[in-house]
């Protein structure tokens, strides 16, 4: 272990000008931790039994432009998913680890801490959201294209992986108004064959390898021939929730005639549009609630 414990290698220069804008590689030492041994995980899982919303269990995709949510899921427990990881299909997604072992948090914490230290601090920004994941994954699997709201650092751990990711910039700015329009933190559905191919970097991630995702890049990825383990950790800023806002209020506008300025143009019309939606997501869930209920009625 690294005198300094658990680390992120990532190469100094060009960070601030790369951090959530291109995906860059960096190797790291945390596939020497005990705490990501199998055994140790299937004792981790055992914790996410009464915690169904902590934990995501899946087959592997046919293809890498499967629909993301057509896959099947859900069809095992956590603790039977785990065991058949070596035999079935299966991608067991562990969330929050923090929340179930001290030592997760820890790690998240320290790793984090390295990071925002790296970009110089969070610059006046409020963390709305961090958390880390374990994915548990069979041999050959492929989990389908799709991005992701939230800025990601992604760590292997066993086993390879082939992570296929897009720059940012392969989404228009329809394409994300159209999915932050909606307000919530999920997963996007991604048209994969209509990326452009000179904005895709592949990693062919070993244990001690890792990369950087930015918000909003479009990513697929496949195992090797053997069980894959992997960790990542997110973050969402205020700023970076205004930003997913101002798209919101970008699509409307566009809907409306207008041809809106994308987020970072004008950043007092930004902060106006993101304050806008903030006021109007509240009503427009209250709306498709009750349009809900009344369809029932
Ligand atoms: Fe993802």
């Amino acid at each position: 272990m690294h005198p300094d414990g658990p680390r992120l290698f990532i190469e100094p220069a060009g960070f601030s000008e790369r951090f959530d804008r291109e995906p860059f590689g960096f190797s790291h030492n945390l596939h020497t931790l005990d705490l990501f041994s199998f055994d140790s995980l299937i004792g981790l899982a055992g914790r996410y039994a009464n915690a169904p919303r902590d934990y995501f269990v899946a087959a592997a995709a046919s293809s890498a432009a499967t629909e993301f949510k057509a896959v099947a899921h859900s069809q095992w427990s956590v603790g039977e998913a785990m065991q058949r990881v070596g035999s079935d299909s299966v991608r067991v997604l562990l969330k929050r680890p923090e929340n179930h072992d001290p030592r997760f948090r820890q790690l998240l914490d320290t790793l984090f801490e390295q990071v925002i230290g790296m970009r110089g601090g969070l610059k006046g920004e409020r963390v709305v959201r961090l958390e880390s994941a374990v994915f548990v994954t069979s041999a050959t699997s492929i989990t389908p294209c799709h991005f992701d709201p939230e800025i990601a650092f992604f760590a292997q751990i066993e086993g390879r992986k082939n992570y296929h990711v897009y720059a940012p910039s392969s989404m228009s700015e329809t394409e994300l108004e159209s999915f932050y329009r909606e307000g919530i933190v999920s997963i996007a559905e991604v048209d994969l064959p209509t990326r452009d191919p000179r904005l895709e970097h592949v990693y062919a991630l070993e244990p001690g390898d890792g990369h950087h995702q930015p918000q909003n890049c479009p990513h697929w990825v496949a195992t090797g021939a053997g069980r894959s383990i992997s960790y990542s950790f997110v973050f969402e800023t205020d700023a970076t929730r205004a930003r997913n806002r101002t798209r919101a209020a970008n699509h409307f506008l566009r809907r409306a005639g207008l041809q809106p300025a994308m987020p970072g143009v004008c950043p007092s019309r930004d902060a106006a549009k993101a304050a806008a939606m903030r006021v109007v997501f509240p009503i427009r869930r209250r709306v498709n609630n009750l349009t809900a209920k009344l369809r029932k009625v």
